[in-house]
Order: structure tokens, then C-alpha cells, then sequence
């Protein structure tokens, strides 16, 4: 089975990546898809997002890095890959992500969605969270992989 991982990564975390090899382990082919929307205020650009995903799957060889911009439904389409892996940390994720499925099977019927419980370790972690620690220059070494902690401190460094 064919699926397709879409998510920002702005930037990838360990909880990204724990439910990337969780995912390549039952898929035939995974896709991770980087939302490319430069309405959307990101700390990395499309090609950093990528290159760091790229990084820290290095070991996987069923792992695909892609892009897309515009509606998932339509990329799912271009890739003719209708199944979405998604990651579940805690109940105040469900809304968010039972409105996600439901709009994009709604767009295509063929689209189905399969959550993935996330790791107990992660499961306060997110994108968000790792980029306010690094902003003040709290330790994210438990965090995120090493390419990524650079890469955080090189922007926040930089930005001094
Ligand atoms: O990691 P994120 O930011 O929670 O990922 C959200 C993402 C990129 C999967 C979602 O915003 C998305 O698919 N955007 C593309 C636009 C779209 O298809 N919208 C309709 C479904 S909500």
C-alpha cells in the first residue's frame, strides 16, 4: 500500500519522524507532502523543510520527500495516492483532524484517512513548541534530530 504523509514540517520534530518510520514500516511507498503556502508565516522555507526531511530519513528507503501547494485532494489526485496518514497526539487534536478527513473525502471519496496514535514521548511535543524553546535558547536536543536543532539555532543565531 501507497500512502501519503502531509503535514508543514516547519520544522520536522521527532514526533514527525517517529510516525514516519512507524508509517514506512507498513506501507509499501511512503510520501511525506511539505505544504508549500507562502501565505503562511513559516520559519523555513519550502526547500529547507524539504532538505532537512530529506536529512533525517535518509535511512528509508521507502520514504518519498514531495511538496504540494493548493488542496491536498487535488495533489492526492496527481499522485493517484488516496490514502493519508495523520498523526493523533491528544484528544485536542481530533476536531481539528476529524474535519480534515471528513473535508478531504468529501473533495474525493477516494480519500481515506488513518490516524496514528503518536508516540506517549511525543505526545506533547509540536513544531510550534521546539521553535519557542529554541527561540529562547532552551535545550531541543530531546526534540528534534541533530540536523534540525542546527538548523534552529542557525536561524535564531542569525537572527541576533
Ligand atoms: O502539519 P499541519 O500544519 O497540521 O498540516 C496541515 C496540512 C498541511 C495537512 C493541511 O493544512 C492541508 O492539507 N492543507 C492543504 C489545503 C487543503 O487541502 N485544505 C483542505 C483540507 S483541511
Amino acid at each position: 500500500m501507497k500512502a501519503i504523509y502531509p503535514g508543514s514540517f516547519d520544522p520536522a520534530t521527532y514526533g514527525h519522524l517517529d510516525i514516519i518510520e512507524r508509517a514506512a514500516e507498513k506501507m509499501d511507498h511512503l510520501i511525506v507532502a511539505v505544504l508549500d503556502n507562502p501565505s503562511k508565516n513559516s520559519l523555513f522555507s519550502i526547500n529547507e523543510r524539504i532538505g532537512l526531511l530529506k536529512e533525517v530519513t535518509k535511512h528509508l528507503s521507502n520514504v518519498e520527500i514531495d511538496y504540494f501547494s493548493g488542496l491536498l485532494s487535488d495533489y492526492a489526485s496527481r499522485r493517484e495516492c488516496y490514502n493519508m496518514v495523520r498523526g493523533l497526539r491528544a484528544v485536542s487534536d481530533f476536531e481539528y483532524e476529524m474535519q480534515m478527513a471528513l473535508v478531504n473525502r468529501s473533495l474525493n471519496p477516494k480519500i481515506e484517512t488513518f490516524f496514528m496514535a503518536s508516540d506517549n514521548k511525543y505526545a506533547y511535543l509540536s513544531s510550534s513548541i521546539v521553535k519557542e524553546i529554541a527561540k529562547f535558547g532552551g535545550s531541543i536536543t530531546h526534540f528534534v534530530p541533530k540536523a534540525v536543532e542546527n538548523a534552529l539555532k542557525e536561524k535564531y543565531e542569525g537572527r541576533k
